[in-house]
């Protein structure tokens, strides 16, 4: 038996057994995939079937106005009614929604019976606080339910939420909450992390110090420490839990399918955020069918995406997808290593989980501790294992899936990004892998990889990444700015109407995508996204800081690292000292994972004739690398 369950590694490709293929959800890749492509429509017509419409749809795509395209028109939904309300009435009632464990070990466990009334006590506080539909509600907590309950109450309720990273600072909050214009923020007192207790609502106040629009905050207490409330704005959450408004039935508003859902700010190469708007109805289908297909989720699965909620693959991979699909969602709270190396797969065992999707930084930091850690473990309950966020290196590919999937387990290495809504390239569990490949892309899904002018390049050589036409998860503008939205993404290449994605890629030979990187002056970081432009500004708002640039440099265990160079007001002199400080000051604005690397004190920065400074030189330089071509470059 173990034999057969063991992957067929040949040169080239990890084979998976036969047992994998015979349970997989999606038994046939090419054939379909060739389908779907000829004929989108009826491809996504058929999943969108799948779900519980208050009225269907119209039309399938509304392609009137590209690239402003619209999904599922005159159909009639709510994400709510699919991911909670239907199971009520089925035996999945009874069945656990979410296992949750804090770091400190205490554990809370919800069925889809609790989880609905939970949501909806949170929906009725925010009815009776004045959230109405389309308002856009912020929310900025620790990995705790109330998190969950706080985004499934937005769109019960027909507003939109707006969920801001707890890892983020008191700068990054304000700029959010002041580009969405939100009235209510959901907070909490702080959360668990490396044993010791964030101070969230603090952070929150000195963002609302800053923000107007916010007349309502609600926190969720965690930790119990002492923070401050102003009086007749600030609310604890179990108080008004104890109101009579809080309690009873709330109904599921109807919605449009492409009303406003969710948008999420996500790091361009400007220093202004970028809400990501995501809609009901196609949002609702894309994830609900990437899922069901890539990770092949059954009613037994019990399904662990390791990300935080607070970015894309938790909305789409934690919040949204699994419970449409009506799977047990497993939620931790804290860090992976806390209190020892083994805690995740100790949690692993302790509840039996099936699936596991997390990152590659998590994946190497787990792997510095070595196999011994793991090997305490009976991690046999495992049969799919996934990475996101950035390239998979091979060394932690194979260990992924040697020490942690025991050779039993492909992983699923999903290629997407915020503005995609969920998965882009990726395999299915039927297709044979090759490590550090994203394999090809979904059902629909139309990738190329060309030059500059939009000509295909040839096999193996490395280009632009773009998909040529639109699939119901993808982002229906920017927030406030659609003509960024367009310039953005669909100006690349003029006479097409081509999404550019931003990252290099390769496809080889076979038909897989290796993607290589972003080409932007985006930076992936420990898999998180961040702007160049961002952390710049941080840097400047420190009242020594004349003018600053930023690269990424390669590093072991975050992928990149960031690394900060800063010329001084006249007069100032650089410093150990005043590195330090600069360093703490990023991480006080912006949060602990925009803190630069090293600052280096410059006297001044490479710059093109018309301005604009050349990272790239900085980088090649910093590399030890031949700087290339800089005839553009101000003499
Ligand atoms: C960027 C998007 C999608 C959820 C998390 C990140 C990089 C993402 C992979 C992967 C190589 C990847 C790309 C992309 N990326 N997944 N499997 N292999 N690179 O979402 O923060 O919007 O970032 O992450 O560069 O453009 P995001």
């Amino acid at each position: 038996m173990a034999e057969e369950l063991q992957i067929e590694h040949t040169s080239e490709f990890y084979k998976p057994s036969q047992s994998v293929i015979e349970q997989a959800n999606v038994k046939e890749y090419d054939e379909q995939y060739k389908r779907s492509i000829e004929d989108p429509q009826a491809y996504w017509a058929e999943q969108a079937e799948e779900l519980e419409w208050y009225k269907k749809w119209d039309k399938v795509l509304d392609d009137s106005n590209p690239p402003f395209y619209k999904w599922f028109t005159g159909g009639k939904i709510n994400i709510i009614h699919n991911a909670i309300d239907r199971h009520l009435t089925t035996e999945r009632k009874n069945k656990l929604a979410i296992i949750w464990e804090g770091e400190p070990g205490d554990v809370r466990t919800f069925t889809y019976h609790a989880l609905n009334r939970e949501v909806s006590e949170m929906a009725n506080i925010l009815k009776a606080m004045g959230v109405k539909k389309g308002d856009i509600v912020t929310i900025y907590m620790p990995q705790i339910p109330e998190l969950l309950f706080s985004m499934l109450a937005c769109a019960k309720i027909g507003a939109a939420h707006s969920v801001v990273y707890g890892g983020f600072s008191v700068e990054a909050l304000h700029d959010r909450i002041d580009d969405a214009r939100s009235r209510v923020l959901l907070t909490a007192d702080g959360g668990y992390r490396r044993g010791k207790a964030t101070r969230l609502k603090e952070i929150a106040n000195g963002a609302m110090k800053r923000s107007p629009t916010i007349e309502v905050c609600i926190t969720v207490k965690r930790t119990g420490g002492d923070v401050k409330m102003v009086e007749g704005r600030d609310f604890w959450y179990h108080d008004l839990k104890e109101m009579p408004f809080a309690k009873g039935k709330c109904e599921t508003e109807v919605m449009d399918a492409e009303d406003m859902l969710f948008i999420l700010y996500t790091s361009g190469t400007t220093g202004k955020p970028k809400g990501v708007v995501h809609t009901h109805g196609g949002y609702a289908v894309y994830t609900a069918t990437t899922l069901k297909s890539v990770f092949d989720l059954k009613d037994t699965d019990r399904w662990w995406c390791a990300a935080d909620p607070g970015w894309i693959t938790g909305h789409s991979y934690i919040v949204y997808s699994p419970f449409i699909n009506g799977a047990t969602v497993m939620l931790y709270e804290g860090a992976p290593a806390h209190p020892f190396p083994d805690r995740w797969w100790g949690m692993i065992e302790k509840y039996g989980v099936t699936v596991l999707y997390t990152s590659p930084t998590a994946i190497r930091g787990l792997m510095r501790f070595g196999s011994d850690w793991p090997g305490r473990h009976d991690l046999s309950s495992l049969r799919l294992l996934g990475s996101v966020g950035e390239p998979i290196n091979p060394e932690a590919w194979r260990w992924y899936y040697e020490v942690i999937g025991n050779k039993n387990c492909p992983i699923m290495d999903t290629w997407w990004q915020t503005e995609t809504g969920g998965f882009m390239i990726t395999p299915l569990p039927i297709t044979p892998l090759k490590p550090g490949s994203a394999t090809k892309p979904f059902f629909g899904i139309d990738t190329a990889v060309v030059d500059e002018v939009g000509e295909q390049v040839k096999p193996g050589e490395e280009g632009y990444l773009v998909v040529k036409a639109p699939w119901p998860g993808m982002l229906r503008t920017i927030h406030g700015d659609p003509d960024r939205y367009k310039e953005q993404y669909w100006s690349a290449y003029p006479d097409k109407m081509w999404y550019h994605v931003g990252d290099a890629a390769r496809i080889d030979k076979d038909g897989y995508s290796w993607i290589i990187g972003r080409v932007d002056d985006v930076l992936k970081v420990s898999g998180y996204r961040l702007g160049t432009a961002e952390v710049e500004s941080a840097l400047v708002s420190h009242p020594d800081v004349a003018e600053s640039a930023v690269v990424g440099l390669p590093h072991e265990l975050k992928g990149n690292a960031i690394h900060a160079y800063a010329i001084l007001r006249a007069g100032l002199q650089g410093s150990d000292a005043l590195a330090k400080e600069l360093r703490t000051h990023v991480r006080k604005e912006m949060g602990p994972i925009a803190m630069p690397e090293s600052i280096t004190f410059v006297e001044e920065l490479p710059k093109t004739r018309s301005g604009k400074i050349m990272r790239r030189v900085l980088r090649a330089k910093a590399l030890g690398q031949d700087v290339g071509d800089v005839s553009t470059l101000e003499t």
